[in-house]
């Protein structure tokens, strides 16, 4: 099988393929959406001819994206946007099965990694779908030559488009990016109940704690925080949450939380998780005050929410006590890390479940198509994904579960549409 493999590739071992197929066709029976998109595009071949640089986690419900953008025509290569994130079964049945070009390795170090995001450019993309913005980052650093090439880029997470905007507002974004995390059916359910979900497996599958009784500490209250706050509440925990943006704060004060400053809460958690999307949010002034054995773990983009470096220094020897779960010995106690600081929903579990995958990556292929069926119109920036996209998404996942909803009235939409009728 392995020998007649001629797509390019980079993985850990091909001959994983054949569970990585079943697992792709377990995660496809749950993203219908997807599936009705990738008929479509089978028929009507809207990216042909499209090269397509996807750097996303590699992971069964990227490899069904993956297999709606070749239906569509494109030529896609697939990196991926975290070191640990990558399940490399997946991997090498894309390659092996599909014959679909992919850089990834589960725990591939920080040089492999960026190297890979040279070859997505070395793709000469047309399209980049970045989770992150690192292959726009570097687009825009050291390829500008290679800009002009491009017809836009899509961005999947809240991380990736501050970046995208920070650009925008330095001069640097030249080109139209879509911004696939701001659609409603995007982040009201991946980021929320995705991340909601998958955050409390990965802590469950690393650690086996039981969670009721403890105190959980959720460090930000934005669309993900909001999930896994929801979920620790849900199995039992005493959840804290923390913030800086005081309606956020207040949000989490109404829907039934304690929220009070890191260092306060540092002292009585048992479970730390953070969710901000900035940097340095657990740092060494709140690991001094921690009880023995208080577990942290991040769920946020990228691994700089916890200072471990500050760690390491507290630290006078670090043990692998079960896979992804670091103790940290201090002179007084131990503290344990899960991931590696990376974000644990993808490094310990399988992150977010298909179901909700489905319509982020729904947004992705029509955002893609959308960029090419608009080639050269589109003004540069930070671009919302169209409002009719966003709904028909939404009506395709209720029509897929089977559950009708009401329409106006004509007398209802006469209504919703005048200013005369009042009072
Ligand atoms: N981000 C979070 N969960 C994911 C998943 N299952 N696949 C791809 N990207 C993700």
């Amino acid at each position: 099988m392995t020998t007649s493999v001629t797509v390019k590739h980079e993985i850990k071992d091909l001959t994983l393929a054949p569970l990585g197929k079943k697992r792709i066709a377990w995660a496809g029976r749950e993203m219908p959406v997807l599936r009705q998109i990738r008929e479509r595009f089978a028929q009507e071949k809207p990216l042909q001819g499209i090269r397509i640089a996807a750097c996303c986690h590699v992971t069964t419900e990227t490899a069904n994206l993956a297999l709606t953008l070749q239906a569509g025509g494109a030529d896609a290569l697939l990196i991926a946007s975290n070191p640990l994130s990558t399940q490399d079964d997946v991997a090498a049945s894309l390659v092996v099965d599909y014959g679909i070009p992919v850089f990834a390795i589960k725990g591939e170090d920080n040089a492999t990694y960026h190297r890979h995001v040279e070859v997505a450019l070395d793709h000469h993309p047309h399209i980049i779908i970045d989770d992150g913005g690192d292959v726009t980052t570097a687009l825009v650093r050291h390829r500008s030559h290679q800009v002009s090439e491009i017809i836009g880029t899509t961005e999947e997470t809240t991380t990736g488009l501050v970046r995208l905007r920070a650009m925008l507002a330095a001069g640097v974004l030249t080109f139209p990016a879509i911004a696939v995390n701001d659609a409603e059916t995007k982040h009201f359910f991946d980021n929320r109940y995705g991340t909601g979900q998958s955050t409390i497996d990965a802590i469950m599958r690393a650690t086996n704690i039981l969670l009721a009784g403890k105190v959980i500490v959720v460090a930000g209250y934005g669309w993900c925080g909001k999930g896994v706050a929801l979920r620790a509440r849900g199995l039992g925990a005493n959840v804290i949450v923390t913030e800086v943006v005081p309606v956020r704060a207040l949000e989490a004060v109404m829907d039934g939380f304690r929220v009070m400053p890191m260092l306060e809460a540092a002292k009585v958690g048992d479970v730390f998780i953070t969710v901000t999307g900035n940097k340095h949010v657990i740092r060494r002034e709140h690991m001094e005050v921690m009880k023995d054995g208080a577990i942290i773990c991040n769920s946020g983009h990228f691994d700089i929410e916890i200072d471990l470096v500050a760690l390491q220094q507290m630290s006078k020897d670090v043990q692998t006590v079960r896979p992804f779960v670091q103790e940290y010995i201090l002179a007084d106690k131990s503290l344990i890390v899960l991931g590696e600081g990376r974000l644990v929903n993808l490094a310990a579990a399988e992150g977010h479940p298909a179901s909700v995958m489905d319509m982020s990556f729904a947004n992705q292929a029509l955002a893609a198509e959308y960029l090419v069926k608009n080639k050269g119109k589109l003004a540069p920036g930070v671009l919302p994904v169209p409002q009719d996209i966003d709904q028909e998404i939404a009506r395709l996942k209720l029509q897929a579960m089977g559950i009708a909803i009401d329409s106006m009235t004509p007398e209802q939409i006469a209504y919703v549409n005048s200013w005369t009728e009042g009072t």
